[in-house]
């Protein structure tokens, strides 16, 4: 089967009330387009075809911009005229036995699985109809039956008798038919209707008066083919698709505090036996090993954390990479290049950046390590600053193993300390430190005998 499918995504969404196009608009980071995208490639590679076409107006280049994937044939509707008159403008990419799934931009928790079931609902009839059942139906379309049960046609709102406007069972807008029938009927369609369009769905009736048969697949989550047209709608769907990803986590085995304040926005893969903590975002690629502890309010973008690692609360991580057995913050902060080796230690209110930190070794306090190369079982005192930047370039510090660095010290880029040296806390080390050594750089301390302070003034 050639399963060819056509998402529609020209339409305004006026009640976004944004500068960016409706279908741009985020689900966990990715344009709710995106998303729909992502679950029709999804569907190819269980079948032969390797096409998706996207039906493109409002916010045109900007749409195509920020959505990518394979073989996407993109067609423009200038104009928007109804669906069926969106449909019409990619119909001529479809081949003559292909499978066509049309689907909506902007109904982002589609599901491949659904999509699936929905074009394998084609064969034996003419078309297939992906519908739920909405306690309010309001401004949906109608399925119609006979007496039999057998789909008539599909009765938009605004044309609808009060009687139609009593079926609970409501198009979703996602349907499936053959490209020869699809190019067939687009060209009876007429915009005779209460909203002068071209209406998709006045295939169904086209189907029917010529004898066909249409079958319908019923979607019993109607959050999966809600759109969003509106922010509260996308607010929405957020939480139920972080919910769904929430689930999918603890079924591989991560305990999450409450899956209602996790936000995931991107892939995360994780050990057995992780714990996340409340109000935690994860994003871009995120690897947990096993045993992991995200405590709350961590917000951790792109990196990789080793084993039985915790990190701490309030902490935030950023493109680094964490062995197993460290122990990160509270209020940590790790900026793009750091690098920890196992059982490496960060303390509260510390920030690294292009830092690598050998095994065992400790920032425990206030510090900032940017471009640095520290060794093993190294002690960075309280209050260190590595100062690596002279007002035009960076520096590197280099740290040999098991060096001792005193509190308050300012290391002064480019500077290295030998392996085992020591640094007296308060120091400004302008100049390479000798191995095994005891180097301090500070005003000796005086004290002036009789010394009185002032006492003030009578006025
Ligand atoms: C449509 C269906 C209705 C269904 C509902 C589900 C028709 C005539 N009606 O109604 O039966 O219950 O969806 O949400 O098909 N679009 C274009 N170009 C256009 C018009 C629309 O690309 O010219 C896109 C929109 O961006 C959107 C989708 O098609 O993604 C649906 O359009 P919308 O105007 O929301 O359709 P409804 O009137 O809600
Ligand atoms: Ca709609």
């Amino acid at each position: 089967m050639n399963i060819f499918p056509i998402i529609l995504a020209a339409g305004q969404g006026t009640r976004m009330r944004s500068s960016l196009p409706k279908v741009l608009h985020p689900i966990a980071g990715l344009p709710m387009l995106q998303h729909v995208v992502d679950a029709c490639s999804a569907l190819q590679n269980r079948n032969v075809a390797c096409h998706v076409a996207i039906v493109y107006g409002h916010g045109g280049e900007l749409v195509r911009e920020h959505i990518s994937g394979e073989n996407l044939n993109w067609a423009l509707q200038s104009v928007q005229k109804g669906t069926g008159h969106a449909v019409s403008q990619a119909i001529h990419l479809v081949d003559a036995d292909d499978v066509v799934l049309v689907a909506y931009g902007d109904v982002p928790l589609i599901r491949s699985e659904t999509l699936q079931q929905l074009a394998q609902g084609l064969q034996d009839c003419s078309m297939c109809i992906l519908t739920t059942e909405l306690a309010n139906p309001t401004g949906y379309g109608r399925l119609v039956r006979d007496a039999d049960g057998a789909v008539q046609a599909i009765v938009e709102e605004k044309d609808a008798t009060d009687g139609q406007r009593l079926i609970r069972e409501v198009n979703t807008g996602f349907i499936a038919a053959r490209g020869s029938d699809l190019k067939r009927w687009l060209k009876q369609l007429t915009p005779q209707n209460a909203q002068g369009e071209y209406y998709l769905t006045d295939c169904v009736g086209l189907a029917v008066a010529e004898g066909g048969s249409v079958n319908t697949v019923l979607c019993p989550d109607p959050v999966e083919v809600e759109g969003a047209n509106n922010r509260v709608q996308l607010a929405r769907l957020e939480r139920a698709y972080q919910q769904r990803l929430a689930e999918r986590l603890m079924l591989e085995g991560v305990t999450v505090a409450d899956p209602a304040r996790l936000d995931i926005r991107g892939k995360v893969e994780t050990g057995q036996d992780v714990f996340i903590d409340v109000n935690v975002v994860l994003s871009g690629n995120v690897k947990l090993g096993k045993g992991v502890v995200i405590e709350a309010n961590c917000v951790i973008q792109d990196a990789e954390i080793g084993d039985n690692t915790r990190i701490k609360s309030h902490s935030v991580i950023e493109d680094a990479v964490i062995a197993e057995n460290c122990d990160i913050g509270p209020f940590a902060r790790l900026r793009p290049g750091t690098v920890l080796e196992a059982r490496a230690k960060i303390g509260n209110f510390v920030e690294t950046k292009k830092a690598h930190i050998g095994r065992g070794s400790k920032v425990n306090h206030l510090s900032y390590i940017g471009d640095s190369e520290i060794g093993v079982d190294v002690n960075i005192g309280a209050g260190t600053i590595t100062c690596n930047y002279d007002g035009a370039n960076k520096h590197k510090t280099v740290i040999g193993d098991k060096v001792f660095v005193g509190s308050c010290t300012q290391l002064v880029a480019p500077v290295s300390i030998g392996e085992g040296a020591t640094i007296g806390a308060g120091s400004t080390i302008t100049k390479d430190a000798p191995a095994g050594e005891l180097t301090l750089a500070r005003a000796k301390q005086m004290t002036l005998k009789g010394w009185q302070r002032p006492v003030k003034g009578k006025k």
